[in-house]
C-alpha cells in the first residue's frame, strides 16, 4: 500500500545492490552501503562497507547525526535495484487490461479504447481508475511513468495530483486528437487542443513548480488523429517550453502507416518524403525530447532520421504482440545510437509490470532472430532488458543522470527485491538471514532460489519468473512509496 508522507530523514541502505553498468553489464555490490540525504539524493556509495564501518567512516564524513539515520537493511539474498521506468502507458486504459480480443490497432481504438477514455470525463470514475493505476504500478516497482491521460483536462490534472500525492515520478500528458476520431471523443479544433494542453501544463507547473516529480508532456496522440495545424502548433508549443518532453506513437501497425501516407502526402506538411517520421519532423515534433512509442516498422531511412534528431524510442513488446502489431527490431535502433526504454503500453499491453515488459522484450527479440532477415545478435539478454528498464528509460524520459542507477548525485528511486529461498527441509524461507526491520514472513512469489545460484542466475530467475510479490519496498526520491505487508 502507499504510505503517507512522513518527515524525511537521512537514510543508510545496507546489503546487496544491483544496477546496470553498461547496456550488457550489471554491477553487483555486496555488503555495500548507500547513503541518501533528506532530499532523496545519493551522497555516498561504498563497496565492502558494513554498518559499523559506515557509522565509523561514512556518516562522519557526511556530517550526519549518527543517531538520526534511518537504516534499511536488505536481508541475505535480497537486493536493491533501481526503480523501473515505464516509458509509455495509458493510465486511462487501465480498466481494459486483458480486454482486446483479436483486435488490431485501429479497430481496437474504436472498439475498446475511445469509449473508455471518453468515460473518464466523469470525475469519480477518473479518480477511481487513476488512484488504482498509480498504486498498481508502484507495487510493481515503477518509480517513473510516462502517462497518457485523456482529452479531459480536469481528470488529466487529477492524475498529476495523484502521482504527486503518492510520490510517483511521472510525465502526465493531456491527449490531443482533433481528427479521425469519433464525435464523442475528439478535440473540437486545434485551438481547443492547444488551449486545453496549456491549461493542463499550467496546472502541473503550479502543482510541482520545480517539476522535480511530475512533469507535463506534450501529447499528440498519433499522426492520424491530429491535423497538420495541430501538430505544427504542438511543435511550436514544445519549442516555446523547452523543459517539456513530447510523447506520441509511431509506426506501430501497418494499416496505421498506410493511413499516414494517405492522410499526409508530403505537400501537406512540407516533409521531405511520405514517411511517418518525416510527418513529425516537418511539424516540429521530432526532437531530442520526443518519446516515440512502438517504432515497430520504421524504415532504415526513418531510423536514421530518428537517430539524427536524437529522438527516443519506447519499446512496447507486450502490446506489439497482444494487438498483433509486429516485432520491433530493437538491436537495429540501439546500433544506431537511439536511446531505447521499455513501455508496458497499458492497455495495448495487458500487464502493468515493467518486469513483464522486460521478459517480453527478451522473448520478442528471439522471434526477431527467427524471422526472415533476423540475426543472432538481435537477441536481447537479461542484462540488456534490465538496462532498458532503468538507465535506458531514464534517457528516454529526459532523466539521464538523475535516476536509473546507484551513483553519487543521482536520486534514490529504488526497489527492494526478495526472492523465495528454499530451506533445508524444502520449506520456503522468507525473512530470515540478516535481521532488522519489519517482519516479512509469508509468500515470496514463484521464484524458488535454492541457494547455490550465482547472482546473475538469481537476477535471471527474477526476470523470467518474478512479479510484484518480489517487490518488497519501493522508494522515489528517497521516500518510501510502497511496502508489501507480507
Ligand atoms: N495509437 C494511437 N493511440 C494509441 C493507443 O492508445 N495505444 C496504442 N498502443 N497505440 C495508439
Ligand atoms: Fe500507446
Amino acid at each position: 500500500r502507499t504510505e503517507a508522507r512522513t518527515e524525511a530523514r537521512n537514510k543508510l541502505f545496507l546489503g546487496s545492490f544491483v544496477h546496470s553498468k553498461a547496456l550488457d553489464e550489471l554491477d553487483y555490490l555486496h555488503d555495500a552501503a548507500v547513503c541518501v540525504d533528506k532530499s532523496g539524493t545519493i551522497v555516498a556509495v561504498e563497496r565492502d562497507c558494513d554498518e559499523a564501518k559506515a557509522r565509523e567512516t561514512v556518516l562522519p564524513r557526511l556530517g550526519w547525526d549518527a543517531d538520526d539515520v534511518e537504516v534499511v537493511r536488505a536481508r541475505e539474498g535480497q537486493f536493491f535495484f533501481p526503480g523501473f521506468i515505464d516509458t509509455h502507458l495509458h493510465a486511462s486504459q487501465y480498466p481494459n487490461v486483458g480486454i482486446f480480443g483479436k483486435s488490431t490497432l485501429l479497430d481496437w481504438l474504436n472498439t475498446y479504447t475511445f469509449p473508455l477514455e471518453a468515460s473518464l470525463s466523469n470525475p469519480a470514475k477518473a479518480r477511481q481508475v487513476y488512484t488504482r493505476v498509480v498504486r498498481k504500478t508502484l507495487s510493481h516497482g515503477t518509480t517513473c511513468a510516462a502517462y497518457y491521460a485523456t482529452i479531459d483536462v480536469a481528470s488529466t490534472n487529477l492524475l498529476a495530483d495523484l502521482c504527486l500525492a503518492a510520490g510517483q515520478r511521472a510525465l502526465v500528458g493531456r491527449v490531443c486528437m482533433d481528427q479521425l476520431s469519433p464525435d464523442y471523443y475528439r478535440d473540437a479544433s486545434a485551438a481547443v487542443a492547444i488551449a486545453d494542453t496549456r491549461a493542463s501544463i499550467a496546472h502541473i507547473r503550479a502543482a510541482d513548480p520545480s517539476l522535480s516529480l511530475v512533469r507535463p508532456v506534450i501529447t499528440p496522440r498519433f499522426a492520424p488523429a491530429c491535423s497538420v495545424a495541430l501538430m505544427r502548433q504542438l511543435g511550436a508549443l514544445a519549442a516555446e517550453q523547452p523543459d517539456l518532453p513530447i510523447q506520441t506513437h509511431i509506426s506501430e501497425n501497418k494499416n496505421e502507416i498506410a493511413l499516414v501516407k494517405e492522410l499526409f502526402p508530403p505537400h501537406t506538411t512540407g516533409a521531405a518524403d511520405d514517411s511517418y517520421a518525416a510527418v513529425y519532423d516537418a511539424t516540429g515534433l521530432l526532437t531530442e525530447r520526443t518519446i516515440l512509442a512502438h517504432a515497430v516498422h520504421l524504415t532504415d531511412a526513418e531510423a536514421a532520421l530518428v537517430a539524427e534528431r536524437k529522438a527516443k524510442v519506447s519499446h512496447c513488446p507486450c502490446s506489439n504482440s497482444a494487438i498483433t502489431s509486429g516485432a520491433a527490431r530493437v538491436r537495429r535502433l540501439l546500433d544506431r545510437g537511439i536511446a531505447c526504454g521499455l513501455g508496458t503500453d497499458m492497455s495495448g499491453g495487458y500487464s502493468p509490470s515493467v518486469l513483464e515488459a522486460a521478459r517480453h522484450a527478451v522473448l520478442v527479440s528471439r522471434h526477431v532472430v527467427l524471422a526472415p532477415g533476423g540475426e543472432e545478435r538481435d537477441k536481447l539478454s537479461v542484462e540488456e532488458v534490465l538496462y532498458l528498464a532503468t538507465r535506458g528509460g531514464a534517457e528516454v524520459v529526459g532523466l539521464e543522470g538523475t535516476v536509473g542507477g546507484f551513483e553519487v548525485g543521482m536520486e534514490w528511486d529504488a526497489q527492494l527485491v526478495g526472492l523465495g529461498q528454499i530451506g533445508e527441509d524444502g520449506e520456503v524461507v522468507v525473512g530470515e538471514g540478516r535481521g532488522g526491520g519489519e517482519e516479512e514472513q509469508g509468500e515470496s512469489g514463484d521464484v524458488d532460489v535454492f541457494g547455490w545460484e550465482s547472482w546473475p542466475e538469481r537476477v535471471a530467475k527474477w526476470v523470467y519468473n518474478g512479479d510484484d510479490r518480489n517487490t518488497k519496498r519501493v522508494w522515489v526520491k528517497g521516500r518510501l512509496v510502497h511496502q508489501r505487508k507480507f
